[in-house]
């Protein structure tokens, strides 16, 4: 029993990293498309070949769900893949419709970061258009990111120079909180933690769609075992440092975890 995460890079691991944790019982193939990473500043109709021809190469190795761990991709193609394979397969939107209902109440604003390409799509469109009923979603692209992420750019003054520069203009006092709607912004959880004022919360979809990919293997019927938690790194460029980086980047998401798990028990 294997499961496939996809992405365009490293972002998926934040998803991993949560799926690991609910489901050490099972195997998992994670496929970078390294050649093509960032995906969000890109042509919709070029991104969209590049993910099929990505997740038929998983196809071949063998899996038995499949996770699109991410955003751009699941916008631009789930439909197509649901169409094309008949296994489980769990897609990733913003949590836009969770932050709105949990500030129902304050009429607080929510701030969604995402790539461009998410942002400017039909999909999301329609997202905001059937939770928003109070008006209250700002969405703010940041194209960086990425850039920085797959770059392992983790220094805290220098990131911390680059979300203040975007959030200038916001008054943060009108904000309740912020969606990541990008699986690589997990990674600078932390450091937006830090910088953020205290009230506002910071959401992302990671545990929302492990739990989702729960409920379909139990409906397929493979939900017990069949794995040990081994990880079997993919990519599409022949850049042998790149599976070290993966596994990097995934201690270092595990590491994050078990820490702040320890903080809030
Ligand atoms: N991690 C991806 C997402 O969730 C895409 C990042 C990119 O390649 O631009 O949207």
């Amino acid at each position: 029993m294997r499961i496939g995460f996809f992405d365009s890079g490293i972002g998926g691991l934040t998803v991993l990293a949560e799926a690991l944790r609910r489901f050490p019982d099972k195997d998992f193939l994670y496929m970078a498309d390294t050649l093509h990473v960032p995906y969000g500043t890109k042509p919709e109709a070029d991104v969209k070949a590049y993910i099929l021809e990505s997740v038929a190469r998983m196809m071949g190795e063998g899996i038995d769900a499949l996770v699109v761990a991410c955003n751009t991709a699941t916008s631009i193609a789930i439909t197509e893949l649901r169409e094309r394979y008949s296994l489980p397969i769990v897609g990733m939107e913003p949590a836009v419709k969770p932050a709105v209902e949990m500030n129902r109440a304050t009429g607080k604003r929510v701030l969604v970061f995402a790539t461009p390409l998410t942002l400017q799509l039909p999909k999301y469109y329609a997202l905001v258009s059937r939770v928003d009923d109070m008006g209250i979603v700002d969405s703010l692209p940041l194209p960086e990111l990425v850039h920085y992420c797959e770059s392992l750019q983790f220094d805290k003054s220098i990131m911390n120079e680059y979300f203040r520069a975007k959030l200038a203009s916001y008054d943060l006092n009108q904000y309740g909180i912020i969606v990541l709607g990008c699986t690589h912004y997990p990674f600078y959880k932390n450091i937006l933690r830090e910088m953020l004022p205290a009230h506002i919360e910071i959401v992302d979809g990671n545990v929302g769609t492990v739990k989702r990919l729960s409920a379909l293997l139990n409906r397929y019927g493979i939900a017990e075992g069949g794995g040990s938690g081994d990880v079997h790194f993919m990519c599409t460029g022949n850049e042998p440092a790149y599976k070290d980086k993966m596994q990097t980047a995934l201690a270092l998401l595990l590491e994050q975890n078990s820490v702040s798990e320890t903080l809030s028990t």
